[in-house]
């Protein structure tokens, strides 16, 4: 290898490959090598970073990983995460193993890399945790077992409207489910995810202290290790150069067809990287947002609409779309949330929609589809009231038309983007200097450097 800056001060990052965690953890490499660490980013062969698109002092090392096409192509969450831990620890032992004496301070990894915190452990390396998600999720991930002892999982019709008692303002519906017959298992992997992050040298939770601070102070009780609120990402870090590893390229006509748009005027529909939706609710929602009588945006994904994988569009949606909407593959999400033509956001409620929504004070109508996203829907209309969820389970289009006059025209749309200016200002101080995500980063620098 040859010499590189910081050399010495060397964090080697290990992100989950799957876009939601990816991203954040990419980011927050991105912000220390800014304050001068070297960066070793350990990388899965499935969905490899492009060098390309990354600061030229880098060092990738590739750790193989094996999971069968079947399991991967499946909704078994816990299988797959599962089988990427156990397939690639050897591998990343080796490589690990490689590295030492060459100026490694720690290992800085998802909460999801159960394994290669144990590994490190082994071999004396700190480690540190990134929950990519909220501290509300990570709530949810430690009080598991309880949730299920006492009835709360698996979520039934009968329980579903049940608040929890212990993490409020929760539903029962708002908890993480998991396929029911694979509950115990997806239980069984939140345990060994919660064990080795308390067992790390530090927790680093995606989110600003001012949202989430009673999840925190509860996350410090709990755990005896430092905990450190860092938010927004994409803010702390120097511009990425690339969509970070789009399954498509972004469309960047799209900034100039917005360009062309009034300020305020523009929803933006866009439900992440995983969500998939059958065609005939996606043709709902093509009337709705037709309905609505707004322009919009709309990030239609090669594997969204299930059935159509290779990317056309089912019969009525051009019909629907006219010439008010443009639709686009990928977008580049964080210039988008941040043009004055979008007034407002169609959102499954990803925690990094969330999180990029909220500095450029873009308020949401929230329709969570699976995981974390429909508590991270609970906050945003219920704690902080920068959004509305959008009604019932299944999308119509007269819910959808009734949710986009809301928040774009009503008064209560008003005061949800007062109150969201209010937190984008928030998030704006968090990250200048005495800003609390400004000063965790730091104390976070501080910390690597006593390794
Ligand atoms: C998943 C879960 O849904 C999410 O709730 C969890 O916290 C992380 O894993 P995902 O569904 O992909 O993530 O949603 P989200 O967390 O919102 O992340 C999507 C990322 O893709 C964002 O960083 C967004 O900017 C980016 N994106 C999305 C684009 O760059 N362009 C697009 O067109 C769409």
């Amino acid at each position: 290898m040859a010499a590189m800056a910081g050399a010495g001060r060397r964090v080697v990052f290990f992100p989950f490959p799957f876009q939601g965690h990816f991203n954040p953890v990419m980011r927050l490499a991105g912000a220390l090598h800014a304050r001068g660490l070297a960066i070793t980013v350990f990388h899965t062969e499935i969905r490899a970073p492009d060098p390309a698109d990354y600061p030229a002092d880098y060092h990738l090392v590739s750790v193989p990983v094996e999971v069968s096409p079947e399991l991967m192509a499946s909704e078994d969450v816990a299988g797959i995460v599962m089988a990427m831990n156990a397939s690639s620890e050897a591998a990343f032992r080796d490589r690990l193993a490689a590295l030492l004496g060459g100026g490694v301070r720690c290992l800085i990894t998802d909460t999801a890399w159960y394994s290669a915190k144990a590994v490190a452990r082994d071999l004396g390396v700190p480690a540190l945790s990134v929950m990519t998600a909220s501290a509300a999720s990570f709530r949810v991930y430690m009080a598991y077992p309880t949730l299920v002892d006492k009835g709360y999982l698996p979520v039934t019709e009968e329980n579903k409207d049940d608040p929890v008692e212990e993490l409020p303002p929760y539903l029962a519906r708002d908890l993480i489910r998991h396929d029911t017959s694979r509950l115990e298992h997806f239980a069984e992997l939140l345990r060994l995810m919660v064990a080795e992050a308390r067992q790390s040298s530090g927790l680093i939770v995606h989110t600003l202290a001012d949202m989430e601070a009673p999840n925190l102070d509860q996350i410090r009780e709990d755990m005896s290790i430092p905990v450190f609120a860092v938010a927004p990402l994409n803010k702390l870090a120097p511009p990425a150069k690339a969509s970070l590893y789009g399954e498509v390229q972004a469309d960047r006509q799209c900034l100039v067809w917005l360009d062309k748009r009034e300020p305020g005027s523009v929803l933006y529909v866009s439900f992440g990287s995983l969500a998939g939706m059958d065609p005939r609710e996606f043709l709902e929602l093509a009337w709705g947002l037709a309905l609505s009588k707004r322009p919009f945006l709309w990030v239609v994904r090669p594997k969204l609409i299930r059935g159509f994988e290779s990317g056309e569009l089912p019969d009525g949606v051009q019909e629907a779309v006219g010439d008010r909407g443009m639709i686009v593959s990928w977008a580049p999400q964080e210039e988008v949330l941040a043009h004055p033509a979008v007034g407002a956001f169609f959102t499954h409620s990803g925690w990094n929609s969330t999180m990029e929504a909220i500095p450029e004070g873009v308020p949401m109508i929230c329709h969570p589809l699976h995981g974390d996203q429909f508590g991270n829907a609970r906050y945003v209309c219920n704690v902080w009231k920068v959004g509305v969820e959008l009604e019932g389970n299944q999308l119509e289009r007269g819910k959808i038309k009734a949710a986009v006059e809301k928040i774009m025209d009503s008064e209560e749309g008003q005061q949800i983007r007062e109150r969201m200016n209010g937190f984008k200002i928030g998030a704006e101080k968090a990250i200048k200097e005495g800003g609390s995500s400004l000063m965790e980063l730091i104390k976070l620098v501080d910390l690597i450097k006593s390794f």
